[in-house]
């Protein structure tokens, strides 16, 4: 560990502190903390997570660290702070609810700053750096590594605001890609600490085309994979601010599926089972879905499964999948 990744990691360890008292102590962060109560984000989930408050002006952090004797040009490679033109530098965060990004140790490496209401950006990240590598880190996996390893569980999420509303809601072994796709490195971490994993990505199209992505990653990576489906296109905080986490956890996580009961019920959408057409392009659209499942057993159970549902011959379907079969190779 070179010095200047100790004093990046420093600087993010002070100025989180800095932000978070802030938030929690100072007039200036009153508004900031009235958003979060409002979105149900208890004091004692805020100093768990060490949420903090950035203000409007332009030299909060370039003061603070300047002050404590960091070199601006490092802060601006640790992407803390931005040099203009002149050779001024200007803080990256401003008046933003700071979401402190943890490395795997537990060393705070970069921040996520959320606009208050309906500013745009709505999330604004601390860039790629040195001690920042996205596609590496898993929000609050640092917390959450011993209850999972314990559950041989993990639950994953796609934003804070949902990891936030998990562990309030008693799901300690949360955790969160932070909106980016699931990266092969992250999956061999989820793996390398958990047999099962658990897919609870926000219930919207993209949100369930992710978790299809994620689901086939995971897998490859050999894991045991379940997803839980949120209805009504709502997303994990927002399900559990309207249903509470009692639902929460029976409605969605005990209700999670493997990933073929989640496509063929995807395949279900917006088809009318009732109606004759919709019916049988459902049973083909099943079918091939079928035919790429490689263990026989599966294959058989989803079947039949099928068979019932239709009331049709076994016999029938496996002559047509052994077609499907034939065509994928
Ligand atoms: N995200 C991001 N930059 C954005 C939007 C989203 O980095 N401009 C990431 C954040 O990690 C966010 C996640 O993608 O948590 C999921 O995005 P979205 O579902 O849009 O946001 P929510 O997590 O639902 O945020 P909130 O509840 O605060 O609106
Ligand atoms: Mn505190
Ligand atoms: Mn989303
Ligand atoms: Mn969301
Ligand atoms: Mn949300």
């Amino acid at each position: 560990e070179t010095n200047d990744t100790k004093k990046m990691i420093e600087a993010h360890e002070l100025l989180k502190k800095f932000y978070h008292h802030l938030l929690i102590n100072t007039k200036e962060g009153q508004e900031a903390l009235h958003y979060l109560q409002t979105r149900g984000i208890s004091l004692s989930a805020i100093e768990q997570f060490d949420i903090g408050y950035s203000p409007p002006a332009w030299d909060v952090a370039v003061k603070f660290l300047k002050g404590r004797g960091f070199s601006l040009e490092l802060m601006e490679k640790a992407g803390l702070v931005i040099r203009k033109e002149d050779g001024n530098y200007f803080d990256r965060f401003r008046n933003r609810i700071m979401f402190p990004i943890h490395n795997h140790h537990g060393e705070t490496v970069a921040f996520s700053g959320r606009s208050i209401g309906e500013g745009q950006p709505k999330y604004l990240n601390s860039p790629e750096t040195s001690i920042f590598h996205k596609g590496k880190i898993l929000y609050h996996f640092h917390q959450a590594r011993l209850p999972i390893r314990k559950q041989q569980q993990a639950v994953l999420f796609e934003g804070f605001a949902d990891v936030v509303s998990a562990v309030q809601a008693g799901v300690v072994n949360a955790v969160a890609t932070m909106g980016t796709a699931l990266t092969e490195e992250q999956a061999r971490i989820l793996r390398r600490n958990a047999e099962t994993v658990v897919i609870c990505y926000d219930g919207d199209s993209a949100g369930m085309d992710a978790a299809v992505r994620a689901a086939e990653l995971l897998a490859q990576a050999g894991c045991h994979v379940k997803i839980a489906t949120i209805p009504d296109g709502l997303d994990p905080d927002e399900y559990i601010c309207r249903n509470g986490s009692e639902s929460f956890h029976r409605n969605i996580l005990e209700s999670s599926r493997s990933l073929t009961a989640f496509k063929l019920a995807y395949l279900r959408r917006g088809k009318n089972l009732k109606n004759e057409n919709d019916q049988i392009r459902y049973i083909d659209e099943a079918l091939r879905e079928i035919s790429r499942l490689s263990s026989p057993v599966e294959r058989d159970y989803y079947l039949r499964q099928l068979a019932n549902e239709f009331s049709l011959s076994l016999a029938a379907l496996e002559q047509q999948l052994e077609r499907y079969k034939k065509k994928e190779h």
